[in-house]
């Protein structure tokens, strides 16, 4: 418990305007008589206790959260435990691997529904309970917008998978075999039991994908007790952060310790350095500058680059790295990340956190256990592992994690003694995902082990939600070559489980005007990786012709809704460097 001060009196809980209102006798009795037939007393409603909201995202629906449905008992139990009660309510479900045509079309949806539900009703405080890939960031942003004092818990990863004795983790293994079934050294009963090897108990991605990474954000950020993200889902020490979480919202209601108060410029540089350092997940910078607009803290892919391009990575996880969840949790999981940053001198060690104290507080000299796991910053895994900001006439803003190069695309693209960091070359364009599968292996195409892979359509209009499509793999001819890697460029996202050093989110999309949209199959482009920049090798005249070509047949086509909350998003979605909001909602900071 924190020795800040109490701020709040009993009278001044937002509850008692539903269920202890004098001014209103006849709508304080129409709240408190529904609320009581399931056995609540008036007196717990009424007699200035907090009143603590469980948001409940763990479902049959949603796999990788619905250890939550466990984890939410010892919530409660902590809620009670400091005097609190407890609401648990259900959040619509994003789960990454089931919900079509992507989970990410979801997040807003998600986002919309808890504001409704934190605004709408009687909740003093909140506990979000958080996991695969979306469901922080959803959580996240309605905190920021209804800020409401919140706290996040991760449902933890799960454990290790094995293939054999070889490690087996969540999605990266997907990635790998699926290169080995397109060239028939596996068949597809093989490809099944490789794939489900990486999940062997409840929890979410156990890589460093966007759920490890997100939850390690929320933490970085101060929205969740220290220590508390790497936990795996079915260790003891994750049910006892359950309760101390339940426990710390009471006292964090009566502290009146907000989102804005933990959320602020300071701490999401934090996050920017500490997502370089752990390896985290491309789709990192969209989510974060979502929560930030909605806070209404300024933050932009340049600051990503700026502040973040340099840090090293220390954790040796895959995709980046070697390990999994388990090891990362036992070698001192996010905090000994942080101490090496704060030696370092790289984190704002001031910004106060949810246990009421600041993150240096929290982490300084935090034991790392195992040095194969989370590496010294003054020798780290590699060097320079955030995001490049690329820009020109392909778009205004894309990013690459140029870390994950690997030695044969360094080989192939960026080994020109006079020019190490630019590659060129020529493209082959493909119209979203199903034209990309339909159309790899054609000939006509001409794709060699120097064409640079081009998909489009696949943003948050042309492909409602974003698809994690943009890292590509090679025709099954090249593979057979034992070509593993062609450089792959994109308006959509890319799987934090992918180790490819894609460039990707790019803005604005093809369907929102953006440069892709004038691309053709064998145009040649230019990469400049020290310079930033990413061009069309083509004549300014060129371009303005193609653009008003464009513009006669009413724009980059892309296929029609199939919901109405996919039209409803369309209409007013922004692109994925503006973390993808909703622009009629960032007002409502
Ligand atoms: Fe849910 Fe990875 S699919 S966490
Ligand atoms: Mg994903």
């Amino acid at each position: 418990m924190s020795d800040a001060p109490r701020r709040m009196k009993p009278e001044d809980l937002r509850s008692r305007k539903w269920f202890d209102n004098p001014d209103n006798p006849g709508m304080t009795a129409l709240y408190l008589e529904r609320y009581v037939n399931f056995g609540i007393t008036p007196e717990e409603l009424r007699s200035g206790k907090p009143i603590i909201g469980i948001a409940q995202t763990g479902s049959d629906l949603s796999p990788c959260n619905r250890h939550h449905l466990e984890l939410a008992k010892r919530v409660r139990e902590g809620i009670v435990a400091a005097g609190g009660v407890a609401f648990e309510f259900p959040c619509h479900p994003i789960q990454e691997t089931g919900k079509r045509p992507t989970a990410c079309l979801d997040r807003n949806l998600s986002y919309l529904s808890l504001v409704e539900v934190l605004y709408g009703y009687f909740l003093d405080g909140v506990v979000l309970l958080t996991g695969c890939d979306k469901t922080m960031p959803a959580c996240l942003m309605a905190a920021a917008t209804v800020n409401i004092p919140a706290i996040s818990l991760n449902v933890g990863p799960m454990l290790n998978g094995y293939w054999g004795k070889k490690l087996s983790g969540s999605g990266t293994v997907v990635w790998e075999a699926r290169e080995r079934h397109a060239t028939g050294e596996i068949d597809y009963d093989e490809f099944m039991d490789i794939v489900g090897s990486s999940a062997p108990s409840v929890g979410h991605c156990n890589t460093m994908g966007t759920a490890s990474t997100m939850n390690a954000l929320a933490e970085a950020l101060g929205m969740s007790l220290p220590g508390s993200a790497a936990i795996p889902a079915p260790y003891r020490e994750r049910g006892q952060a359950a309760y101390r979480t339940g426990r710390r919202i009471v006292d964090m209601v009566w502290e009146d310790l907000k989102p804005s108060d933990i959320m602020t410029r300071e701490a999401f540089e934090n996050v920017i350095v500490a997502n370089a350092a752990i390896g985290g997940s491309t789709n990192a910078p969209i989510h974060i500058n979502a929560i930030a607009k909605h806070i209404g803290v300024e933050l932009d892919n340049d600051d990503w680059e700026r502040i973040g391009f340099e840090i090293p990575l220390l954790v040796n996880m895959q995709p980046a790295g070697h390990w999994l969840g388990e090891e990362y949790f036992r070698a001192g999981g996010l905090p000994a990340v942080l101490a090496e940053l704060i030696d370092a001198g790289k984190i704002h060690e001031g910004a106060i956190t949810a246990n009421g104290k600041s993150i240096g507080e929290n982490c300084r000299g935090k034991h790392t256990w195992n040095r194969e796991v989370i590496y010294e910053y003054n020798a780290p895994l590699v060097a320079s592992a955030g995001f490049l900001n690329l820009k020109g006439t392909m778009f205004d803003s894309a990013i690459m994690k140029t870390c994950v190069i690997s030695k044969e695309f360094h080989d192939r693209f960026l080994s020109n003694p006079d020019d190490p960091m630019a590659f060129e070359g020529k493209v082959a364009v493909f119209d979203g995902p199903e034209d990309y599968h339909k159309r790899l292996d054609d000939p006509a195409l001409g794709i060699d082990e120097h064409t640079i892979l081009i998909m489009r359509g696949a943003g948050p209009i042309g492909y409602p939600g974003a698809a994690e499509v943009v890292n590509m793999h090679p025709p099954t001819e090249l593979l057979r070559r034992n070509v593993h890697a062609l450089p792959c460029i994109g308006d959509g996202r890319q799987s934090g489980t992918s180790g490819s050093p894609s460039i990707l989110n790019a803005s604005p999309e093809a369907a929102a005007g953006g440069g892709l949209a004038l691309l053709q199959t064998g145009d040649r482009i230019r990469i400049d990786l020290k310079k930033r920049t990413a061009d069309i090798l083509l004549p300014p005249e060129e371009l303005e012709q193609r653009r008003a070509d464009l513009a006669a047949r009413g724009g980059y086509a892309y296929p029609a809704s199939q919901t109405p909350w996919q039209e409803i998003q369309r209409s007013m979605v922004d692109q994925l460097d503006q973390g993808m909001v909703l622009k009629p909602a960032v007002k409502f900071q």
